[in-house]
């Protein structure tokens, strides 16, 4: 059986990958008034899933580019769309999603590997032995075409079923294969892009519950026995039946704390105004809250477009106007669009900057800085999320509050400023054992 892929992996041919890499550095230095600046000002990319069909359309284009600093294909990786017959690799799709993303300096998520849904169906009639040579075959046709072009792989997608029973979802791979095909998939996947994240992907796993909890079996399993995984996925769609979990930081955190980055990777939330925004805030500080939360992909660019094609799950609606749901992630990622921008009359504004001052083994001292925006202000607010392990032993020129991790801190004296002026706050940090960054969230003012 012949081989159609290139055996030149893309990114080696054309050299693209530096090309890319400048192109993000000049990108995360813009002013943060939109999704991908504001969460790099935070460390973490924010992207979306793209349809290559889409494209070309003025708007969409316009609001991806200027938006988003990573995509996942929605469907164009997907095994149907790239091996439809058996050793026959078809890219032209994924091609056009990750040349327009490279050409913007975006990340690339490739979405996903082994899956049981979007299979051809030439897959499913195979015996055990060649099925594991089919997907093996697949694994690294698809991984070597995109060799050093992809920053995160979803190797293994939905491989647990829903309900309270934590057990392996029923297909060709589990059921021909057994457990042991994730773990052969994963390492197949290491050797053949070392460069990529290689993750886990589910939905319902988002807070604590069996099927989450088998999921966690499994990742603490594979770093026990060096099984190479790098980050699971959460794919986070979110409705009234099934709401953002009271718990969903602390389950991040957990499989943070087994050495896995984690990666909010379908993020939708049906509804509209401020209660669909008021959600999308509660993910956005979750993900900042968690130190290996290294970044969110919404699933998709507008509602026109969305999987859920009678709901309203996205930041922009159909005509590519932001939503409050929208103007909340700008504002929880510390962004400055949209209503309250600083600068803008009329309206009480800061924002807040981050730096280390000091720095030793143990500890470093963290200023934050605080800044008015075009009119004066009389007092400030603005949150300080630490990394799980580290404390703080004290601050100045502020007053925190605590909520778990989070520090929220007031003014002490310094709360009054002129326009454009400003003040900073310091702390000092134990870092018992972790070197991460703390993430400054909003500033609001009055
Ligand atoms: O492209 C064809 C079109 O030619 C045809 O006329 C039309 C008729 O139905 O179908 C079109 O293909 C559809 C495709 O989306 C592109 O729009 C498929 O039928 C449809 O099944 C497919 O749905 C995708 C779904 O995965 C399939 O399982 C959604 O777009 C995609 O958003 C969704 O994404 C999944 C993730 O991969 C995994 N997690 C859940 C998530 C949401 O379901």
């Amino acid at each position: 059986m012949s081989m159609t892929v290139r055996r030149l992996s893309r990114a080696a041919a054309a050299g693209l990958v530096a090309a890319a890499a400048l192109t993000a550095a000049a990108h995360s230095a813009e002013a943060a008034d939109t999704l991908g600046s504001a969460a790099a000002g935070q460390g973490r990319y924010f992207g979306t899933a793209v349809a290559a069909s889409h494209l070309g359309e003025a708007d969409y284009a316009a609001t991806l580019d200027r938006e988003f600093s990573s995509v996942t294909p929605e469907n164009e990786m997907k095994w149907d769309a790239t091996e439809p017959s058996r050793g026959t690799f078809t890219f032209g799709s994924a091609d056009r999603i990750v040349d327009h993303a490279q050409g913007q300096g975006m990340n690339v998520r490739g979405h996903t590997l082994v899956w049981h849904s979007q299979l051809p169906s030439w897959v499913g009639s195979l015996g055990a032995a060649d099925l594991r040579t089919a997907m093996n075959d697949h694994i690294k046709g698809l991984m070597g075409h995109y060799k050093g072009e992809i920053h995160s792989w979803d190797v293994v997608n939905e491989a647990f079923q829903d309900g309270g029973s934590g057990a392996r979802r029923s297909s060709p791979f589990q059921d021909k294969l057994g457990d042991g095909f994730i773990e052969e998939a994963f390492r197949t996947a290491r050797a053949a892009d070392p460069a990529a994240k290689l993750c886990y992907n589910d939905y319902n796993t988002d807070g604590v519950n069996a099927k989450s909890n088998a999921v966690y079996a499994m990742v603490k399993d594979f770093k026990s026995r060096g099984v190479p995984i790098d980050c699971v996925g959460f794919q986070s769609h979110f409705n009234s039946n099934s709401p953002v979990p009271a718990d969903y930081r602390q389950n991040l955190q957990r499989f943070a704390d087994l050495g896995v980055d984690v990666q909010i990777t379908e993020l939708d939330i049906e509804g509209s105004g401020s209660a669909q925004a008021a959600d999308y805030t509660k993910v956005v500080e979750a993900c900042l809250a968690v130190s290996r939360c290294t970044g969110l992909t919404v699933w998709g660019v507008t509602d026109k477009y969305s999987w859920r094609s009678s709901g309203t799950p996205l930041l922009f609606d159909g005509n590519y106007q932001e939503k409050p749901a929208y103007d909340a992630v700008l504002s929880a990622l510390g962004g400055s669009g949209g209503p309250g921008e600083p600068g803008e009359p009329g309206t009480a504004a800061c924002t807040a900057t981050y730096t280390r001052t000091a720095d030793w083994n143990s500890g470093y001292n963290g200023q934050v800085t605080i800044t008015a925006g075009g009119e004066p202000i009389s007092s400030w607010t603005a949150t300080v999320t630490l990394p799980a392990q580290q404390s703080v032993s004290s601050l100045w020129n502020g007053t925190p509050t605590w909520n778990g991790n989070v520090m929220t801190v007031r003014p002490s004296w310094n709360g009054t400023l002129a326009a454009g002026a400003s003040t900073s706050f310091g702390f000092t940090v134990a870092k018992n054992g972790s070197d991460a960054v703390p993430a400054v969230g909003t500033c609001t003012a009055s």
